[in-house]
């Protein structure tokens, strides 16, 4: 377990240094308030999972590492290729299973990668054999990680899934350091039929039990392989016309079980950055183009599509008074 990683985070009811106790490291006190933090599986378990499990059960059971495409999507949502991140201090903000936290720490980066549910098993053990990557079950909501520290921040689809996204975003923000990057990816808001459509589908669906839940995205994932559904229906109820079948299974699963999931627009997200004191705020393409789909994106009618932006904390030389 990395010491110079462990030493940003801190104790999650004082924000106190933490020493490790135990060898092999079983624990994390804290040196102000006596806080004692578990480490179990070589995780410190900063944070209980108190809504995230539909998570835990989808990211320890579907395998979807796809190295060539997880490096693509990356590079699509951040905005910066893995491979630019070698000796970087990175942040992944809600991990999942950690396709992307095994990427970037692949590539030589250092990674703190946090998530709320036990989905941070599965991403330990993609990233067993990495030194510099530290796996922490934690909550971004009141998250216990030194302040303006990481070079990069990225949260792929994670904000949107937390009871409250813009506290969530103010929170990684601030682990940003001065001159360092932050990239966003949340649900984009779809036209309104389509949000009242979906708002009732879930209603129902975030209600079944997973043993009823599981064959219905598995049902789901077989429309997905039929071309004129996924031209079609699937712009009214959202199913994943991935290629791969547990992609697609997974994906549903993902969609239809999280008890939070909120849309949003590109100017919300953009103001919320510009509220953080970022500069230099961009949208970003989604991966996917062609004349129909640009319109029907711009017109915000691909159900499960994204709003993405990064932006830059300003150094402190830029903020200092001349
Ligand atoms: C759709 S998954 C995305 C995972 C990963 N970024 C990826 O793209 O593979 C959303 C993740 O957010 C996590 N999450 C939800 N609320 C959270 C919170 N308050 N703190 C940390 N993680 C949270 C869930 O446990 C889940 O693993």
């Amino acid at each position: 377990m990395s010491r110079e990683l462990l030493s940003l985070v801190r104790c999650p009811r004082c924000r106190g240094d933490l020493i490790l106790e135990g060898d092999p490291p079983q624990a994390l006190a804290c040196r102000s308030c006596g806080t004692v933090v578990a480490i179990r599986g070589g995780i410190p378990r900063l944070a209980g999972d108190s809504y995230a499990a539909s998570f835990g059960r989808q990211w320890n059971r579907y395998d979807v590492l796809r190295p060539e495409e997880d490096e693509a999507t990356f590079r699509v949502k951040t905005g910066i290729a893995a491979t630019e991140l070698a000796g970087r201090l990175v942040l992944d903000a809600g991990c999942g299973g950690g396709r992307y936290t095994r990427l970037v720490g692949a590539h030589g980066a250092h990674v703190v990668a946090v998530d709320l549910s036990t989905a941070v098993e599965k991403a330990a053990a993609l990233c067993a054999g990495l030194p510099k990557v530290l796996i922490a079950q934690a909550d971004l909501l009141d998250l216990p990680l030194a302040e303006g520290a990481f070079d990069l921040v990225y949260s792929i689809g994670v904000l949107h899934h937390t009871p409250d996204p813009r506290r969530a975003f103010a929170q990684i923000a601030r682990r940003v350091k001065p001159g360092g990057r932050l990239a966003v990816w949340l649900y984009r808001r779809n036209t309104v039929p389509q949000e009242w459509i979906n708002t009732g589908i879930r209603a129902l669906t975030t209600r079944l039990p997973t043993r009823l839940l599981e064959p219905l995205c598995a049902g789901l994932g077989a429309l997905g392989s039929i071309p004129l559904l996924n031209r079609t229906l699937s712009k009214v109820v959202n199913f994943s016309s991935h290629p791969d079948w547990t992609l697609r299974v997974c994906d549903n699963f993902d969609w239809y079980a999280p008890r939070y999931q909120s849309h949003h627009t590109l100017d919300e997200l953009k103001h919320w950055f510009a509220a953080e004191g970022f500069a230099d705020i961009l949208e970003l393409p989604p991966a996917k183009r062609g004349r129909l789909y640009d319109w029907a994106y711009d017109h915000d009618l691909i159900v499960g599509s994204g709003v993405n932006v990064v932006g830059r904390r300003p150094s402190l030389e830029a903020r200092s008074p001349r």
